[in-house]
């Protein structure tokens, strides 16, 4: 017998070819109406699988029987959690598989930003260089990185960044044993002494607008900021006002406040480096993040532990 279950958004099309295989998948974007598609289902479906797209206390209501939430992403701030363990239903997200892309992507956007790469492209393509050469970028050999959340993201980040020459410093809630990096008890002290604040924490209200004005300005008029986490981490406005005032020196971007929106003040400033949300965003990466999804399920129904659990 397949179990019924809900698939939010499109996850990658392997996994959703093997859901096909194992249960009987109900598409929630393609609904016409939403109260008659969940009316249709509500009794049958067992669980929920996601990407980035809000399960809140209002849609596990709807699924009442819903037993398991799998997400396509290691993030889980679009799930609500503290509802889901009031219903008795278990999480499963996707950590590991997509360290390494991410981290590529945060070294990425700080060559990027520091070296003016999207800049110098343009250069060439417009035919500038045939009136003349850019003007000198930054050195990111010898620069120090401070990274907001050093989890397993963060360190393949300053795997990355030592080995072109950086130093590393790192604020967290906690010390993080065995690891080689000076720990500040204060983001506000580690943005004063860094050249590069990276951040890769989590999403979610306890991290919400961690870096504000005053980190900004701490960071300061040669200081960058990079985010492959989540906006929210970052009060926006008062980035995109420190840009504009140049009281903060670039910014790389991988996320927004409010995705795919994006404060189209940034989109003219050549010492920003903005990117559609793409740190897991290759094939291998998404398939096995896809098949994560689909392994979970699958745990769950054979009665097994989860391969991934949240919390
Ligand atoms: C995904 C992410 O793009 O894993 C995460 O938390 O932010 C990304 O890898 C996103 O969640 C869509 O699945």
């Amino acid at each position: 017998m397949k179990h019924d279950i809900v698939l939010t958004v499109p996850i990658y099309a392997t996994a959703v070819e093997q859901l096909e295989e194992t249960f009987t998948v109900h598409r929630l974007w393609q609904a016409k109406h939403r109260s008659a598609f969940f009316a249709d289902i509500k009794d049958r479906v067992r669980a929920i699988a996601t990407g980035a797209y809000p399960v809140n206390a209002e849609l596990m209501d709807a699924l009442p029987r819903t037993e398991i939430i799998a997400t396509q992403s290691v993030g889980v701030d679009h799930i609500d959690l503290a509802a889901a363990r009031q219903r008795g239903i278990s999480v499963a997200n996707t950590p590991d598989v997509l360290t390494e892309d991410v981290a590529d992507i945060g070294m990425s956007l700080v060559l990027a930003v520091a070296r003016r790469l999207i800049s110098a492209d343009r250069h060439v393509r417009s035919g500038a260089w045939l009136k003349g050469n850019l003007p000198f970028a930054s050195k990111i050999g010898g620069a120090t990185m401070g990274i907001l959340g050093l989890g397993r993201i963060g360190l393949a980040i300053a795997k990355r960044a030592e080995a072109f020459g950086m130093t590393i410093v790192y604020y967290g809630p906690r010390e993080k044993p065995g690891v080689p990096y000076q720990r500040y008890g204060s983001l506000l002290e580690m943005a004063k002494a860094v050249d590069y604040l990276m951040v890769s924490c989590p999403g979610g209200a306890a991290t919400r607008h961690l870096v504000n004005a005053d980190v900004l300005a701490a960071l300061g008029r040669e200081g960058v900021v990079i985010n492959i986490a989540r906006g929210s981490v970052i009060d926006e406005p008062a980035l995109v006002k420190a840009l504009e005032e140049g009281t903060l020196g670039g910014a790389g971007l991988d996320v927004f406040a409010d995705e795919p929106r994006v404060p189209e003040a940034l989109f003219a400033m050549e010492h920003v480096v903005l990117l559609p949300h793409i740190g897991s965003a290759t094939h291998a990466t998404r398939a096995a993040m896809g098949q994560l999804v689909v392994d979970n399920l699958k745990a769950h129904f054979a009665g097994k532990p989860l391969l991934t659990r949240v919390g």
